[in-house]
């Protein structure tokens, strides 16, 4: 009798965590979470790439709604003063303040702007570098691609955001504290096929900040790094909102998206993986069973390849089980 409860509440337990995972917009770590902790970024210093629009957009509104300061970056300066200008009605008694920044202007030009930084708020120094700005572009085929895409994707996203750190670094390790918040992908944890240059991208974003918080966690450095799957901003409501085969593209919400982020951050999480199924199952798939996870991506590359072309969604289960590839 005890056997057969037992083997009840297993099942329950089991079917319980499936549909759990069926549901989750989030990896177990990061979704088990209690809220943001207001207490770590009240009256903090952060600083945010990428702010003039989407997912940046809506950190620097929910950063300022725990009473973080906020410095609003990108280069697009008169999109960063709309952006504080809402931010601001909304929170009145909120301080923010916008640092035009081009990522790719080359090592000089970033260095005046991280001492324009630390300098701003009566030089109260940056405690959180959010890296969120990126370089996408649209989906092609990796031997598509030219070199100007090449370096244009590199110079942004990979060789910008390391130069800043490497020139921000020093301030924080002076301070003893200082912490980078990276916006990567999920297409650097996986294969993306169609988008091979910004998965390499992003790739590279995680081997150098896992790396760069192994140096420096005991000097009081922290890294998070964030990687979405699909999420849910201006530019991709056309493609979300076509249906595909009677299934459509899930994506999370950009506001859900930045408050994952900041759990993560604020619960001093390494790593946080933010989408609905399928990515995140294929984003376990490929973390802990690789063999099996590269195999099934082998027999998707090509489908994703075509529905992107298509305009079709390129993260439904359609790709993983139905529709044969037309390439
Ligand atoms: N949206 C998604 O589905 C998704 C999924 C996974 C990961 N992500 C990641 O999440 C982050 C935000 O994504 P998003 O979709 O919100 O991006 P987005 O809408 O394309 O915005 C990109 C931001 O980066 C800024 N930027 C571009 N080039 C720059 C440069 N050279 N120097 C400084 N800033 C530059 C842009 O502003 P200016 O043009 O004014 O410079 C803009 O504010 C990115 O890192 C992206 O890779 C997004």
């Amino acid at each position: 009798m005890l056997c057969l409860v037992a083997v009840a509440l297993s099942f329950v337990g089991l079917a319980t965590l499936i549909v759990k995972f069926a549901k989750a917009d989030g990896d177990f770590t990061v979704t088990s979470r209690g809220p943001p902790k207001r207490e770590e970024v009240e009256g903090k210093v952060v600083w945010i790439t990428g702010a003039s629009r989407g997912i940046g957009e809506i950190l620097a509104n929910q950063f300022a709604g725990l009473g973080a300061k906020v410095i609003l970056s990108a280069r697009n300066a008169s999109e960063l003063e709309r952006v504080k200008s809402e931010i601001i009605s909304k929170y009145p008694a909120s301080s923010i303040e916008v640092l035009p920044l081009d990522l790719a202007s080359g090592e000089e030009s970033i260095k005046e702007v991280v001492k324009r930084a630390e300098s701003l708020f009566s030089n109260a120094g940056v405690d959180f570098m959010v890296h969120n700005a990126a370089f996408e572009r649209p989906k092609r085929k990796a031997l598509d691609e030219t070199e100007e895409g090449l370096r244009a994707t590199m110079n942004i996203n990979v060789l910008g955001t390391i130069t800043l750190t490497s020139l921000l670094a020093p301030y924080m390790l002076e301070r003893g504290r200082g912490h980078f918040v990276v916006m990567s992908s999920a297409a650097g944890k996986c294969p993306a096929p169609g988008q091979a240059l910004y998965s390499a991208s992003k790739h590279a974003l995680n081997g150098y900040f896992h790396s760069l918080r192994s140096e420096l966690y005991d000097k009081g450095i922290k890294v998070t790094v964030v990687c979405p799957g699909p999420i849910e901003t201006s530019k991709s409501s056309n493609v979300s909102s076509s249906a595909e085969g009677g299934l459509k593209e899930k994506r999370v919400s950009s506001e859900r998206c930045a408050e994952l982020t900041i759990i993560a951050a604020t619960h001093g999480l390494r790593e946080a993986w933010i989408s609905y199924q399928p990515v995140l199952f294929v984003m376990y798939l490929v973390q802990y069973m690789p063999t099996l996870g590269y195999w099934l991506m082998d027999r998707i590359g090509a489908k994703r390849l075509d529905a992107a072309a298509n305009k079709k969604s390129a993260y439904s289960w359609n790709l993983l089980f139905g529709q044969k590839k037309s390439i």
